[in-house]
């Protein structure tokens, strides 16, 4: 009982301690005014220092991929620091490789802006935008996932390349009271210019998908920046397996829609898991697909059918599934998107069937 006490009352004093920390940085230290100096000088930025630099960067209007809004754990907002963003952090540690460490690469949101700071992002940040829309239709597709449309008003179209996410703002609401940014891929016909449509899963307690869920309604205003990342079709003729679950189902519905409008004919089989009837949808639009594209198919499996289901197509976990139709995969290219967990599997089922691990492209959503 005295040590559950003693520990109890360290943790206690720790707590307290940390708090004061974060008090006292806020309120005593003033960093002035800082220059961000981007790559040699090219654009030079005065800020005010105290707040982290990806939220400074995007204050500015420059874009830093994020999908975890800043707490440190999906490692997209890496950037190069070549002056002023002091040691290291433990909570970098995880995410930076040691040759990343040496070529002074960091993540932008945990680093603090105290003094004037040299950094280098890659040139395409700066053609991200800030979009202004209107959401048209928020349309049920699973008992979890939605299909949101967006009416662009400012720019009033957008251009990408099929693959690509954009990074949406839920602004604050009760039990959220600071604005968050999170990924979400672009599941729209990149012709259909001025909109956007994203398939949003709902994650328990989640703080965007909470917002999208329960807040936002058709007719509201969003904001959102892109087009961001690099998965994309490769420009070969390999024959090519795609395989997602839940909402991994949006980069592939805009890269389909895009072969059909291109007339595509390079193979392709699309492999889409799901746990129960209920997880499945878009069965209708990827039978109109399989008839507009000359050499797809569409191959639905579901993990745990029930006897009652009526379900006649494939069983079973997706990896075994993709494995029954090809026990060999050299020469052929794999498409992946979904959790971490599900593209690890994949790639290591289809790297056991001999497919070469560069010829595997994938978006992980975390
Ligand atoms: C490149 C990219 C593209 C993405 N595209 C899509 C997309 O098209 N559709 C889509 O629905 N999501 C997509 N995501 C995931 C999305 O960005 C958010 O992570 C997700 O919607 C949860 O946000 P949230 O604010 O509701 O949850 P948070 O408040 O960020 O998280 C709440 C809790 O849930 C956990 N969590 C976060 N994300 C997930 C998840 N996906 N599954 C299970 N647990 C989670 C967190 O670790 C945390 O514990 C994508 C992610 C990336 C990196
Ligand atoms: S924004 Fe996710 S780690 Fe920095």
């Amino acid at each position: 009982m005295t040590f559950f006490i003693a520990v109890g009352t360290l943790c206690l004093i720790c707590v307290v301690l940390s708090a004061l920390l974060v008090v006292a940085d806020r309120f005593l230290n003033d960093y002035g005014t800082c220059t961000i100096s981007i790559n040699g000088g090219e654009k030079e930025l005065e800020v005010r220092g105290g707040a982290s630099l990806l939220s400074t960067l995007v204050s500015k209007r420059i874009f830093i991929p994020s999908a975890c809004g800043g707490g440190g754990s999906c490692g997209m907002c890496k950037l190069k620091v070549l002056r002023g963003g002091g040691p290291v952090l433990a909570t970098e540690e995880p995410l930076l490789s040691d040759e990343e460490k040496a070529s002074n690469v960091r993540l932008s949101c945990q680093i603090k802006i105290r003094e004037n700071i040299d950094i280098q992002i890659p040139e395409e940040y700066f053609r991200v935008r800030e979009f202004q829309g209107e959401i048209e239709a928020i349309t049920p597709l699973t008992h979890d996932i939605r299909l949101v449309r967006i009416k662009l008003s400012e720019p009033e179209s957008i251009d990408f390349t099929p693959g690509a996410y954009v990074q949406l703002c839920a602004p604050s609401y009760k039990d959220s009271p600071d604005p968050v940014y999170r990924a979400y891929s672009i599941a729209s016909d990149p012709t259909d210019t001025d909109h956007l449509d994203l398939l949003i899963r709902r994650v328990p307690k989640g703080i965007c998908t909470t917002w999208v869920f329960e807040h936002l309604k058709e007719g509201n205003e969003v904001l959102f920046n892109g087009s961001h990342g690099d998965f994309r079709l490769s420009g070969t003729d390999a024959p090519m397996i795609f395989i997602a679950g839940g909402s991994g189902m949006a980069p592939f519905r805009s890269m389909l829609l895009d072969m059909r409008n291109r007339g595509v004919t390079r193979p392709c089989r699309y492999f889409f898991g799901a746990v129960k009837p209920r997880d499945m949808f878009y069965l209708e639009e990827m039978k109109e697909l399989e008839v507009a594209l000359p050499d797809f198919r569409f191959i639905p499996a579901l993990g745990a059918p029930e006897p009652g289901d009526g379900w006649d197509g494939e069983t079973g976990l997706v990896t075994d599934v993709v494995t029954r139709h090809f026990p060999d995969c050299s020469g052929m290219e794999a498409y992946l998107c979904g959790s971490p967990g599900m593209i690890n599997a994949c790639i290591k089922t289809l790297t056991g069937n001999g497919m070469p691990e560069e010829n595997i492209f994938y978006d992980k959503f975390a």
